[in-house]
């Protein structure tokens, strides 16, 4: 079992991975050192047969408050541009496993990208979400100023990244940027990964697949995408294994494959 730094990794029950960020006294800004770890705790778990749902948490206080602003602040022009600087962020969402982020705290800057790149987002009433960076003079990264638009809509993602303003639990469920507000979010987020790992593992990765076509590209390509991935479920143990217990009355026994 490896042993990380800057996260906690566990399996806290059967199908269910938890990922949780620490490094506390940095309220889990994330930076290069905790990044690989990172990436190689999702590779590690995607490669993991046992595992059908992931769960990335922080700690109460915060989420990620960001980018390490610390590790950043010398840096210039030629350095992150040469060295593809938070490219490498984007692993999370070449996952083929449904991630969910149980955000507590502050989730500002490349912690609120972070949750944006999980598929689900559960939020505490403490949470505190924000693309802050315009204070700091730069912006988003890590895909706030896409991601956000496709979230919540133009108006309000444009005011969010200008003034960048924080805003509450509240306002991001009522936006659609979480899924809900829940007073005890992490226990939620593993009962929810829970039910996700209780399906048909090649279904569950195929249906996040298709959602992700929608939220990535055009309507006509996402349609076609979608016939083909649902076409496909039909060369499935567990499409007949699922027909059959719906037509005999009987709960289904999957067979992931
Ligand atoms: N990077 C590095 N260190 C950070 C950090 C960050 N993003 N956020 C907090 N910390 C550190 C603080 O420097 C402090 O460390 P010291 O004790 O050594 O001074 C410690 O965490 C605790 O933070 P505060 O004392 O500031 O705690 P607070 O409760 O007073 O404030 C906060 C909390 C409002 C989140 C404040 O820390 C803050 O504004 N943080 C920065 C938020 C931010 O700007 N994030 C965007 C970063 S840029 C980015 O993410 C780019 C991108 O898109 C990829």
């Amino acid at each position: 079992e490896r042993q990380y730094e800057h996260i906690l990794t566990s399996l806290p029950s059967p199908g269910i991975a938890l990922i949780t960020l620490n490094r506390p006294k940095a309220l889990n800004a994330l930076s290069s050192p905790l990044f690989a770890e990172l990436n190689e705790a999702l590779a590690a778990f995607d490669a993991d047969d046992g595992v059908r749902a992931l769960v990335l948490t922080g700690s109460d206080r915060a989420f990620a408050a960001g980018a390490d602003i610390k590790e950043m602040k010398d840096k210039e022009y030629s350095d992150v541009y040469q060295n593809r600087f938070i490219e490498n962020w984007s692993r999370i969402t070449h996952l083929r496993k449904p991630i969910i982020a149980a955000v507590s705290g502050y989730a500002l800057g490349g912690g609120c990208e972070l949750a944006m790149m999980c598929d689900i987002i559960l939020a505490s009433p403490t949470a505190v979400f924000g693309q802050p960076e315009v204070n700091i003079g730069i912006i988003p990264g890590a895909g706030g100023t896409q991601r956000l638009v496709r979230a919540i809509g133009k108006s309000r993602a444009m005011e969010l990244v200008l003034t960048g303003r924080p805003f509450s639990a509240a306002e991001a469920a009522a936006w659609g940027l979480v899924s809900r507000v829940s007073e005890d979010v992490l226990a939620d987020a593993l009962a929810l990964a829970g039910q996700i790992a209780g399906k048909g593992a090649v279904a569950a990765q195929a249906a996040k697949e298709a959602v992700n076509v929608a939220y990535e590209g055009s309507l006509a390509e996402g349609l076609r995408q979608e016939r083909r991935l649902f076409h496909g479920m039909f060369a499935t143990r567990d499409q007949k294994e699922g027909m059959a217990a719906f037509a005999e009355k009987r709960k289904p026994t999957w067979t992931h494959s």
